[in-house]
């Protein structure tokens, strides 16, 4: 190698004394995102100007130009002049859900992609998961490179831990029950099922935020709780999620893989402190601007739930109990979210009649439409069909699955109890915000159309007859 030339002309550098060559620059620093334009995404929400004052008040301390890409608001979690807003709300999360760890990432579908990798789901793996649920449980456990398994859902329209049971053989790695709809599942008999078998238990419950088993948050029994907090779920009002474990390790894993491998450690960049601490991942983390609507949500979600709770129990209080009309069972009256009635005719036909009597009635009723809906297992073809996102056919084809038996043959109806339920299902709306007297009138309304198609069960209620029998 030659010398290094610089030693010869270096008194021309300003490091050894020469002239700066950059004293200043025309042009000058810019904020990159500035108070209007960022209160311009504000106005659109309609607030009032004494609001939108506030919130300019609020994002007044910016980071100052000079700042990489040029300061101005910053909504990022880390290196943050305020206090991180998605921090507060994972700590009022802890709190609300009675949990050692929460995590506040993007979507649900991330918090049940980072749950599945953590918890080892590995190619070929097989995921139960009930076939009543969205799409994403199954498509998240896909991309982790596991194979779903339909289980039914029982006459509660959540997992069957009877079918559970049969479906587990020795290449199951995870049981990820779905609390639908704010309904609970039966937790007792899953986790038994579960610690019998040695399984990993991951919760979905995207739909229950809050929602509890037997004075237990759900989201706390498994190894994962997976919330999925966007503005189309009780809670939350843009698109993010959140994940729960009172596990260490569990945890740590799952938060690495939702960020980038490891990104929140007190000591970002320093090496593994256990074995398996670090490996590759993705960036689930969720926005400050997310976090900030998230925080005002989770304030509101206890208040909620007593209020959807209130009425439901008003509901099935004043509500007859019918012969040969069978009420959706409940696993917990006081714990799920209550936000419907729902019943089981014996027929799609009976359904489709009480769903129409009870809408012109002025109720909101409603059972699952004709249309193709991914709610089902039935409609979810990329699962049924294998189909794969690469033409190596992952994790269908892959070697360990094939080596293992090959992926289950879904076939065209591949839950056919949970089809059947599905199609009788019937639904009724209620709203947390009803009154005493609106809870009257609907109960009434409720009860003239039951009255007219069925005969009453003597002089039960339906709070008699809703519960899980055991
Ligand atoms: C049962 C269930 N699981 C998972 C998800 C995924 O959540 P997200 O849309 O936040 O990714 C949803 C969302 O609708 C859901 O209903």
């Amino acid at each position: 190698m030659p010398p290094i030339v610089a030693e010869e002309k270096s008194q021309t550098l300003a490091v050894n004394g020469g002239p700066k060559t950059i004293d200043s620059l025309e042009g000058s620093p810019q904020p990159k995102i500035w108070h209007e334009e960022f209160l311009q995404v504000a106005r659109t929400w309609g607030y009032s100007d004494e609001t939108i004052e506030k919130i300019g008040e609020a994002i007044a301390d910016e980071v100052p130009p000079g700042a990489p890409f040029g300061g101005g608001a910053f909504h990022g979690r880390y290196y943050n002049p305020r206090p991180s807003n998605v921090a507060e709300f994972e700590a009022k999360a802890r709190e609300l859900l009675n949990v050692k760890h929460a995590y506040a990432v993007s979507s649900g579908t991330g918090a049940l992609h980072s749950a599945f990798i953590a918890a080892d789901v590995c190619t070929g793996d097989e995921v139960i998961i009930p076939a009543y649920t969205f799409f994403a449980t199954a498509s998240a456990a896909v991309v982790a490179g596991g194979i779903p398994v339909w289980c039914e859902v029982d006459e509660s329209m959540t997992m069957d831990p009877a079918d559970l049971e049969r479906k587990i053989t020795p290449r199951t790695k995870v049981i990820a029950p779905v609390h639908m709809n704010g309904y609970v599942c039966d937790m007792d008999a899953i986790m038994k099922v579960a610690r019998q078998h040695n399984l990993r238990v991951v919760e979905d419950c995207a739909q229950a935020f809050g929602a509890s088993y037997k004075g237990k948050r759900v989201g706390a029994f498994g190894d994962f709780g997976c919330y999925s907090i966007s503005c189309f779920k009780v809670t939350g009002g843009g698109e993010a999620g959140m994940l729960v474990s009172n596990d260490d390790r569990l945890f740590d894993r799952a938060r690495n893989f939702a960020e980038a491998g490891g990104l929140w450690r007190p000591n970002r960049f320093g090496h593994p402190r256990w074995e398996g601490e670090l490996f590759c991942g993705l960036n689930y983390r969720q926005s400050e601007l997310e976090g900030a609507v998230n925080l005002v949500q989770i304030g509101k979600a206890q208040k909620q739930l007593d209020q959807w709770r209130a009425n439901k129990r008003h509901l099935l209080e004043s509500i007859p109990a019918y012969l040969h009309l069978q009420p959706q069972t409940i696993n917990d009256i006081e714990g799920e979210m209550n936000h419907s009635l729902g019943f089981l005719p014996d027929s799609r036909a009976d359904s489709e009649k009480l769903s129409g009597a009870l809408r012109a009635e002025g109720l909101s009723a409603g059972l699952r439409g004709t249309a193709p809906d991914w709610h089902y297992a039935d409609d979810m073809w990329q699962i049924n069909q294998h189909m794969s996102a690469t033409s190596d056919g992952f994790p269908w084809i892959s070697p360990q699955t094939v080596e293992s038996g090959g992926p289950p043959d879904y076939g065209e109806n591949p839950a056919p109890r949970t089809k059947d339920l599905s199609e009788r299902h019937l639904k009724i709306g209620i709203e947390k915000w009803w009154t005493k007297n609106d809870c009257a009138k609907v109960a009434e309304a409720i009860t003239k159309v039951l009255d007219a198609f069925y005969e009453r069960d003597g002089d039960k209620k339906l709070l008699n007859v809703v519960s899980r029998k055991r």
